[in-house]
């Protein structure tokens, strides 16, 4: 059942190029410069109807949200705000039949979730739901669906459906920004032609764990551990550590690697391990400083970088690359890195990799 695997998490891990394939086949054609969403009505009227977009999930879920938060205002420009569902649903939430709420689920059963949607359709919002399972509750409640194709998930810990639902918010974020005319064909294309190289970048990651190997057998035993990036980097550093903290047990946080020197930094020490993202060319130089700050005060630094920017092995410890992309779609590269760093440091360290302690696949209670 898996498939010669050792753990479903490895399993799923590799199954993430072809649900990145399946999840954008027959939405983000070769000849086609548009996304082609099925039976999505989020057409012109109704999307200048649309003053306000707010996503609604938990978990890795919810970090799915964050990335599509910033692509949806970087490339349609329309304010969105991205909530934890359980906090959304008991703040007495400002929408109306002006907003659009997409709610994002793996399972499409999670409790919270499933009550943030109830709610935002008693508001009059318009609902889309992003979820991995036909027919599940968060799909059958809304009023849009989009379909990650990731194939059944086990193991506790996301990893395929969180890339799948990357990809969803790249093609909504793309077809909202066609729609009110915010972004060019050229640049439509761009991204496009990025997007659809990304399962051949995965394998590419794929086919080459040796190092991440290496790195987790050396590092396993490490206590505290800081994920820091800005942009993108930042959200792919929540879901970093988080992955890391449910399977391993380390003390993981992420932060957004300017706010460090506010407090944060006062807990790095001799030996900390800090895994620096650097894939945003605009803030490259930004992070190379944060790198050289907890450097000087004893961490143990992995950088994660784009291809074209090697000098960033003059301040590092250790840096792994990803494929060279434009850097609006690194998070689905960088996010692989990290998931096999968090599976290989879980292997080692001897736990119980698919069914991490106190955690459950779906939470259906609150
Ligand atoms: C973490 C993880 C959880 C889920 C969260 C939401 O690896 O799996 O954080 O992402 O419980 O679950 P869904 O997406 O089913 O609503």
């Amino acid at each position: 059942e898996k498939g010669g695997y050792r753990h479903f998490m490895i399993k799923e891990i590799h199954e993430q190029p072809k649900g990145l394939r399946d999840t954008m086949t027959s939405r983000l054609m070769e000849e086609k410069d548009q996304v082609i969403l099925d039976k999505i009505k989020l057409d012109k009227k109704t999307l200048e109807n649309i003053n306000r977009i707010v996503i609604v999930a938990c978990g890795t879920a919810y970090h799915a949200g964050l990335v599509g938060k910033y692509v949806i205002e970087r490339f349609a420009r329309i304010p969105v705000e991205t909530e934890v569902a359980s906090e959304f649903r008991y703040k007495n939430p400002i929408i109306d039949q002006h907003s659009l709420v997409i709610v994002i689920s793996q399972s499409g059963e999670t409790a919270d979730t499933l009550a943030a949607l109830r709610l935002a359709k008693k508001k009059g919002a318009r609902i889309m739901a992003i979820t991995n399972v036909v027919g599940s509750s968060v799909a059958r409640e809304a009023d849009d669906l989009l379909y990650t194709w990731a194939g059944p998930e086990i193991a506790v810990a996301s990893t395929k459906a969180y890339s799948t639902q990357l990809i969803c918010m790249y093609m909504i974020a793309l077809h909202i920004a066609l729609q009110l005319d915010k972004i060019t064909v050229e640049f439509f294309k761009k991204v496009k032609d990025a997007l659809r190289k990304t399962p051949q970048m995965v394998e590419e990651i794929l086919d080459n764990t040796h190092d991440i190997q290496r790195f987790a057998d050396h590092h396993f035993n490490v206590q505290n551990t800081f994920f820091l990036g800005r942009g993108l980097d930042y959200y792919t550093a929540l879901e970093g550590s988080l992955k890391l903290k449910e399977i391993s047990y380390i003390h993981s946080e992420a932060y957004p690697a300017g706010e460090l020197k506010h407090g944060t930094i006062a807990l790095i020490e001799e030996g900390t391990l800090v895994v620096a993202l650097a894939t945003q060319r605009e803030l490259y130089e930004k992070l190379l400083s944060n790198i050289k700050e907890v450097k000087a005060r004893g961490a143990h630094v992995l950088a994660i970088a784009q291809g074209d920017k090697k000098d960033i092995e003059k301040v590092a410890d250790e840096v792994f690359y990803i494929p060279e992309a434009i850097d609006e779609i690194s998070p689905i590269t960088t996010v692989i890195i990290l998931q096999l760093m968090a599976y290989y440091i879980s292997v080692a360290r001897g736990c119980d990799v698919d069914k991490p302690r106190n955690l459950a696949k779906s939470v259906t209670v609150e």
